[in-house]
């Protein structure tokens, strides 16, 4: 079988832009912790069901496990490496140390990015709605409900 012939990109990622050559099937994910080295974005079913490698695509949450690398050409993608501002946490990354919304930590960087997505397109959500929003993110050890208060507190402030 021949091998695939990669393809040219030109995707922003944390604000750096990145020139590659990537295979075609090759996913977003494998793309960022991989090739990138960016591996604050986590695996979990592979499957787009857990949200663990949930990133910003143009400022919109998507499982970056269910996206190719090619379809990403030309855009902009944020992962949680990119939320620090100047050696500051972003005031999401904040919330969830202050309220204790980090355990094992593992479903964290999707959640994060995925809250931020919430509150870019709802700045004042009720708890149902932050509820709702974070639904496709599965958390094993917080039981949700700190991870909701650091949401709402970041809203609140
Ligand atoms: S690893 Fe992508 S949704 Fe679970
Ligand atoms: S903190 Fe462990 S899975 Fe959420």
């Amino acid at each position: 079988m021949q091998p695939r012939m990669k393809k040219p990109i030109s995707v922003t990622v944390n604000g750096e832009v990145y020139e590659m050559e990537v295979e075609p099937r090759r996913r977003l994910l494998d793309f960022l912790r991989d090739d990138l080295e960016l591996t604050g974005t986590k695996e979990g079913c592979g499957n787009g069901e857990c949200g663990a490698c949930t990133v910003l695509v143009n400022g919109v949450a998507m499982t970056s496990c269910l996206i190719l690398a090619v379809s990403v050409n030309g855009q902009q993608v944020t992962t949680i490496e990119g939320l620090a501002r100047d050696g500051a946490l972003d005031p999401l990354q904040k919330a969830f140390i202050d309220y204790g919304a980090i355990q094992c930590g593992y479903c964290t960087p999707g959640m994060i990015l995925m809250a931020k997505a919430l509150l870019n397109e709802n700045p004042k959500p009720t708890e149902e709605e932050v509820r709702m929003g974070i639904a496709g993110n599965l958390c094993r050890c917080t039981g949700y409900v700190k991870i909701v208060e650091a949401i709402l507190a970041t809203a609140a402030s």
